[in-house]
């Protein structure tokens, strides 16, 4: 099935080059629909504002809750409870969106299939934001499971909490992440993190699932992974680890496990802290 994503930003050009990479590569297994939507024609002033001043003072602005209602109301195919004006229309399911510019990211050729999973696949709706919970590699498995992702990016300084809430109200499954312990200036690149990390596990986009299951975060415990050498055995003075030349494939997978979890206690702790006795054998314990 199609994995349809809708992207609402006030910088939707910003996910054009979203087409052009291997996200560009699911879109034409078909594996993914993608489409912008510019927060700013579900605005209803001249000004076109999406943002106010922060209640109770502050610096900044803050993303204004009705404009990301109407927005929201209409990819959700909710009705808003308060019957105003006609909302602008919606952009066009393939990409002509009236008042901005299409994304060449958006699906091409799947006007049909697009429709039906708008339809059916209940819409799980996330916003990036640094003061949330952190993204992680078993949150992105998690959304790669599902028929349609809605993502909202706002400006650093926030939207206002009501958005998020609202729509948790109404039932809907809404998730706000951080993608790490740093600022940025919108929510656009957390968002392209995170669609990036999602759509790679999409069943039949990797060529080699092996290498999915076995690289790092993703394996049976979440260890940093053991270093990578290719030929030739002794490149400008520096050897590949003997080892990994014996040809006996217990020693080999020993010396891996015994990196990765050396690696891991030097360059992350934190993760070394969070293993259970469950995810150690006893050679593990040993060393
Ligand atoms: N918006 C601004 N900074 C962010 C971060 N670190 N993660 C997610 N969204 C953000």
């Amino acid at each position: 099935a199609t994995m349809l994503i809708d992207i609402v930003s006030v910088f939707p050009e910003y996910f054009d080059v979203v087409g052009l990479s291997l996200m560009g590569k699911a879109r034409d297994k078909g594996l993914l629909s993608i489409t912008t939507h510019n927060l700013r024609d579900w605005t209803h002033d001249v000004h076109h504002s999406v943002d106010d001043t922060p209640v109770g003072g502050g610096a900044g602005m803050v993303m204004k809750p009705e404009v990301w209602a109407d927005c929201l109301d209409d990819l959700l195919n909710l009705t808003g409870p308060d019957d105003s004006d006609a909302s602008p229309s919606a952009e066009d399911i393939n990409g002509t969106t009236p008042s901005s510019a299409p994304s060449s990211a958006a699906s091409p050729s799947s006007a049909t299939s697009t429709a039906e999973a708008r339809a059916t696949a209940t819409p799980i709706l996330i916003f990036p934001n640094p003061s949330a919970p952190l993204f992680t590699q078993s949150e992105a498995t998690r959304l790669s499971h599902a028929g349609h992702l809605v993502f909202g990016c706002g400006r650093y300084e926030g939207y206002d909490a009501r958005v998020p809430e609202y729509y948790r109200g109404r039932g809907l499954d809404v998730r706000e992440y951080s993608i790490g312990d740093y600022v940025l200036n919108g929510g656009e690149v957390a968002v392209a993190v995170m669609m990036e990390a999602i759509v790679r596990l999409l069943p039949g986009f990797m060529g080699n699932p092996e290498s999915i299951v076995e690289e790092s975060y993703t394996g049976r415990d979440p260890l940093l992974e053991h270093r990578q050498y290719t030929r030739p055995a002794l490149w400008r003075g520096l050897e590949v680890p003997p080892v990994l030349l014996s040809g006996d494939h217990g020693r080999v997978d020993r010396y891996r496990r015994d990196e990765a979890l050396s690696r891991t206690s030097r360059i992350r702790p934190d993760l070394i802290e969070r293993l259970t006795c469950a995810d150690l054998d006893k050679k593990d314990r040993a060393t």
